[in-house]
Formats: structure tokens, C-alpha cells, sequence
């Protein structure tokens, strides 16, 4: 296997990660908490969500929070936007990139985004001509692209037609994205010679959730194959309330320690990302799934019981 000298990784807990859990959290921790995160070392931030409060509860502070973070000019901080009014309110909280997302499968297009694809086509076009005119940078998910909770199998040309038209759209970047965790290292092969022969690998990016416990080998496929951008969430937060049974993303503090220890460089400082890890713990009130955060608790634990001896 051949593995990149440098990459990087795309925070997306405070939206991936948040938008499906059910204790709100306040904007104050939210602030926080990306407060935290912007100071690890991360270059990019998904910090919320311009989505239909009412679809998206957990997120219905989007501009208090994007407006109250402390900006470091370093970092860029993005959000998800689903349509012109979405849109209109990431602009008035001046977020730097815009994230469009549709699916490869029309069922799970339609119950996320309450449109059918080529519905949706028009809507994003649009959304990424004005964010473009604005200035900021533009960002294409394509979900389901690894299998459906819906549809189950999702074609490769499918996805090739989606990511044909975000392209033409004008995104800077694509996220391909395994939104229910199914896929597996073969696949992401089969799926990557695909778009590799249309798209160069630094405009790809892949984000795997973890639900069958794959995402971390998948990430080593799809560096074999050269491509050198990933999600994912601090604590192995996530999940689309769209899509049954989706959960966590890979959680960022696993792939930094694998990265970390394979001298694949980030600039991502580990021990800050644990305790913004242990910090969000606290705050959503239940165990996160990410080994690196356990393990950590577990040291820290040891530490208090022998100064307690
Ligand atoms: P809709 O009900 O069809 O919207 O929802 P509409 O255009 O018919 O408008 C209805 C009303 O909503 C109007 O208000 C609009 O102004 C308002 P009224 O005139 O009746 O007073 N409205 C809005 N208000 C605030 N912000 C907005 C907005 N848009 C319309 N942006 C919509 C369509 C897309 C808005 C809705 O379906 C929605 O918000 N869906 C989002 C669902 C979501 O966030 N899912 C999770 C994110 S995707 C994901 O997790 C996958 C990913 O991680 C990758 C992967 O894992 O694969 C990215
Ligand atoms: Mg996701």
C-alpha cells in the first residue's frame, strides 16, 4: 500500500455530529466547544447546518453560532446549505465555504431534502452560482453512495451522474459519502477507478460513517488509491435522522492516532482533540463510540486511582 505524506482531515462534529442528537446543546457549548476544536490544529471546520430548523432541531442556532465562534483566519469554518433561503442565512453569518448535499438514491434524496433529484439539481445550481458570486467556496456531498437505507444497492453510475452534475455546478470539492456505514475496501476501489478517470483526487473527499465498523478500512483504501481529504467527527459523533440507522462518523482522534502513528502528517495536535472529545462527552450525556476517547478516560481514571492510594 502507498500512503500520502500529508492530509487533511474535515471536522464535521459540530454538524454531522450534532444534527442527530437528542440533547440540545446550548449555543454557548456549541461556541465552546468549535472554540476548542479550532484550537488543535484542524484547518477545517463544518461548524452547522443552514437546514429547516424544524428538520433539523439540534441546528436552529446556525447563525448565532457561526456569527459568536472566534474566527481564526487559518482554519476555514463551513456549513451544510440546502436551498436559496438556506443560503441567505449563511451569508448573514458569513460562513467561508457552502456545503450543497443531495444523494445518489432518489428515495433518500426525497426524505432528506423533501425533493426528487433532478428537482434538486436546480435548487443547487443556483445555490452554487450565488455562493460562487459571493465569494466562498463551494462544497458537493453526494450520500448514499456506498448503499441506501431505502433503495439498498446504489449504482456507480448513479454516482457518476451526481458528482458529474455538482461539477458542473461548479463545486470546488466533492465529499462521497457512505451515510449508513455499509461499505466496504473493495467497493471503495471499484468506486474510486470509476471517478478517478472523470475527477483529479484533490478535489475528492471521502466520508465514512462507522456502523459496521469499516470506516477506518475503508480510509485505507481510498489513500491507496491517492486521495488525500476525509471527514470526520471528534468522539465518533454523527448520524443523519434521514437516513435509519445511521451512526457515528469515524471519529477523528482513531484516524489521527493511525495517521499519527503511520508519520502521516496532519497538523493536528492528538491530546487537544481528546479533550475536546471528552469536553462534547460531557455535554451530549453519552458514551461517545470513539476507542482513542475510552482509552483515554481509562488512563485518566488510573492516574485519579493512584493519587487517590
Ligand atoms: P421543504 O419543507 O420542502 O421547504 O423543506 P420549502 O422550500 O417547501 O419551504 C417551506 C418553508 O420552509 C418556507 O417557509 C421556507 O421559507 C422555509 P414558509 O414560507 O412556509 O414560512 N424554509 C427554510 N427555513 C429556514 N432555512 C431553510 C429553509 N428552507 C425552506 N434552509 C428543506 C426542504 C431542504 C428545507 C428540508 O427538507 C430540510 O431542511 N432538510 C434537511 C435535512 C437534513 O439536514 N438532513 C441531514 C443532513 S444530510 C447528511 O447528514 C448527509 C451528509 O452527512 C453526507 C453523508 O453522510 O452521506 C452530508
Ligand atoms: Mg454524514
Amino acid at each position: 500500500m502507498k500512503f500520502p505524506e500529508k492530509i487533511t482531515l474535515k471536522e464535521v462534529g459540530p454538524r454531522d455530529g450534532l444534527q442527530n442528537e437528542k440533547t440540545f446543546i446550548s449555543t454557548e457549548d456549541k461556541v465552546e466547544w468549535i472554540n476548542m476544536l479550532s484550537d488543535t490544529g484542524l484547518s477545517y471546520v463544518e461548524i452547522t447546518s443552514f437546514v429547516h430548523p424544524k428538520w433539523i432541531p439540534a441546528l436552529a442556532d446556525a447563525v448565532d453560532v457561526a456569527k459568536k465562534i472566534k474566527r481564526n483566519k487559518e482554519i476555514t469554518y463551513a456549513a451544510l446549505v440546502p436551498n436559496e433561503k438556506g443560503l441567505y442565512r449563511a451569508l448573514e453569518a458569513d460562513i467561508d465555504e457552502v456545503a450543497v448535499f443531495m444523494s445518489a438514491s432518489e428515495t433518500h434524496n426525497q426524505k432528506n431534502i423533501n425533493k426528487s433529484i433532478d428537482d434538486t439539481f436546480n435548487v443547487l445550481r443556483h445555490v452554487v452560482h450565488e455562493a460562487k458570486a459571493s465569494g466562498k467556496t463551494t462544497r458537493g456531498y453526494v450520500s448514499t453512495v456506498f448503499g441506501c437505507p431505502y433503495e439498498k444497492a446504489v449504482s456507480i453510475d448513479q454516482v457518476i451522474k451526481i458528482s458529474d452534475n455538482l461539477f458542473e455546478m461548479g463545486i470546488d470539492e466533492l465529499s462521497l459519502g457512505d451515510t449508513i456505514g455499509v461499505g466496504n475496501p473493495a467497493q471503495v476501489q471499484r468506486i474510486l477507478e470509476e471517478l478517478l478517470k472523470r475527477f483529479p483526487a484533490n478535489q475528492l473527499a471521502m466520508h465514512f460513517h462507522d456502523t459496521r465498523g469499516t470506516a477506518i478500512a475503508n480510509i485505507l483504501a481510498s489513500l491507496d488509491m491517492g486521495i488525500t481529504k476525509f471527514d470526520s467527527a471528534v468522539g465518533g459523533l454523527g448520524g443523519c435522522p434521514y437516513a435509519p440507522g445511521a451512526s457515528g462518523n469515524v471519529a477523528t482522534e482513531d484516524l489521527l492516532y493511525m495517521l499519527n502513528e503511520m508519520q502521516v502528517e496532519t497538523g493536528i495536535n492528538l491530546d487537544r482533540l481528546l479533550q475536546a472529545a471528552q469536553w462534547v462527552e460531557k455535554k451530549v450525556g453519552r458514551s461517545l463510540p470513539s476507542r482513542n476517547l475510552q482509552v483515554a478516560k481509562a488512563s485518566t481514571n488510573q492516574e485519579c486511582n493512584r493519587k487517590g492510594d
